[in-house]
């Protein structure tokens, strides 16, 4: 035997577990951090339009004060989705037995370097002849994150790229038209951060400037979900600090984003989703989502 030669891959293996062990940081104890319940719900045809058009959405003149979405409807959510997912409001098409709204648990911690964000939801109960937008994944998480540039995001989340003229809304024939925000773009820092997790196709790192980018996205470190029985349990691994210029913000320890989140279920797509309300994400900070440092 060669000692020097031991001695040598002695050391490259120390150094190889040391590597790993430092880019792989331990995601939390979930049992130790708190549970924040939000129920989702379908938003139908309710773009930004339609919330800030006084004539057709009540909200609308309290929109131009202080008031925000969850303000007035944070208790309500489950209401307004079965009011709209049965067709009585806001769906010119409504899917028999399609369940209008998804309650959703989240929790969230920081360790300095990485952000984790984990989401668990039972599956609610299959709509009878949907249309399969999405053939390969049956379910998607789509999380939105922004920091306090794009005008309107703190009182209305993600209306702010909600738009009547994009692709599945009802009239428009392009299906490539994809969700924006106005004035959107990265140079400016006016986007919106997104990641997402496929149940087939896995994550995603994208944004939304003058039009939605799935890719390029350098901030997401894993997704990982899977279904146990009923249940669905998604795990966001991201760093804090983002390039700007890849359509990732930087999270700073003390401050407040906004975030909001939707899932696509049963195989649906565009704006067939199940939406959160504007909430509000603070990194070591109290907020509707708090990210403390474990
Ligand atoms: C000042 C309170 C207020 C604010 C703020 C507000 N709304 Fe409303 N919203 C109402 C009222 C009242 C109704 C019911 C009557 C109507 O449709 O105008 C309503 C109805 C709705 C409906 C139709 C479902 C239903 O139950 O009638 C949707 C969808 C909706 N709002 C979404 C939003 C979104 C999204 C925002 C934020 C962008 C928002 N609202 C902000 C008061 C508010």
């Amino acid at each position: 035997m060669n000692p020097t030669k031991t001695a040598i891959q002695m050391g490259a293996t120390a150094l190889i577990t040391l590597a790993s062990g430092a880019a792989l940081a331990a995601p939390p104890d979930w049992s130790k951090v708190p549970q924040a319940q939000f129920t989702l719900f379908y938003p139908g045809v309710s773009p930004l339009e339609w919330v800030t058009k006084g004539t057709e959405h009540g909200g609308a003149r309290g929109l131009k004060k202080d008031e925000t979405c969850k303000s007035c409807h944070s208790e309500e959510t489950a209401d307004m989705g079965k009011k709209i997912a049965s067709g009585e409001k806001l769906e010119p098409n409504p899917v028999k037995g399609r369940a209008g709204s998804i309650p959703v648990s989240v929790q969230a911690a920081n360790d300095g370097a990485q952000l984790y964000l984990r989401f668990s939801w039972k599956q609610p109960p299959a709509a009878s002849g949907a249309e399969k937008l999405d053939k390969d994944n049956q379910v998607k998480i789509t999380v939105a994150l922004e920091d306090n540039k794009v005008a309107g995001t703190a009182s209305m989340g993600c209306w702010v790229m909600c738009h009547g003229d994009v692709r599945t809304m009802p009239g428009v024939n392009d299906d490539k038209k994809t969700k924006y925000v106005k004035d959107g773009s990265l140079a400016s820092g006016k986007f919106i951060d997104l990641m997402q997790w496929a149940s087939k196709t896995g994550q995603s790192d994208g944004y939304v400037a003058d039009k939605r980018v799935m890719t390029g996205g350098k901030a997401l470190v894993e997704a990982k979900g899977e279904q146990k029985g009923d249940e669905w349990v998604v795990v966001f691994t991201r760093k804090l600090a983002g390039a700007g210029s890849d359509g990732d913000i930087t999270l700073a320890s003390g401050k407040t984003y906004e975030i909001g989140f939707a899932i696509h279920d049963d195989h649906s797509g565009g704006r067939f989703h199940d939406v959160s309300l504007n909430y509000t994400l603070g990194i070591d900070t109290k907020a509707d989502i708090t990210a403390n440092k474990q």
